[in-house]
């Protein structure tokens, strides 16, 4: 799959967000080493700390699925500025892909990568719970 196809993926996955309260839909396709794609949108709770972001709602889809390595994740919102995935997201995100690829979209369909290792440095990881 293409850069740009991955991207689409994400925008078409922005359409199922549900996000009354921030407004702000999401969309995400996470594309895994088995060649698997799984998209996810953001779900918002009246809770607010119950909401869940795009990365993850499509990590969750992947891991529950049986695909545990992340090679490539496209993020997609409708905003003038690259919509980056936030801090949790990195965390949970390095548990299964620490050099995976991240490309951030903008509304005008322009876009920038990252790997998640730049957008995570000193990152904490299960190898330091050792005695
Ligand atoms: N959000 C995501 O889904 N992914 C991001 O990368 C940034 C933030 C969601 C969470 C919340 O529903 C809304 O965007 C505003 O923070």
């Amino acid at each position: 799959m293409t850069d740009r196809e991955l991207l689409n993926a994400a925008k078409k996955a922005a359409e199922n967000a549900y996000a009354p309260y921030s407004r702000f839909k999401v969309g995400a396709a996470l594309e895994c080493e088995d060649g698997k794609v799984y998209t996810g949108c953001n779900v918002e709770n009246a809770s607010l700390g119950g909401t869940l972001c795009a990365e993850r709602c499509a990590g969750m889809k992947a891991i529950s699925e049986g695909s545990r390595h992340f090679r490539r994740i496209a993020v997609w919102a409708d905003s003038k500025d690259y919509t980056t995935p936030c801090g949790i997201c990195r965390q949970f995100l390095l548990e299964f892909g620490p050099n995976m690829e991240v490309l951030c979209a903008r509304s005008d369909g322009r876009y920038t990568s990252y790997r998640l290792d730049k957008l995570l440095p000193f990152a904490f990881t299960g190898t330091m719970m050792t005695l």
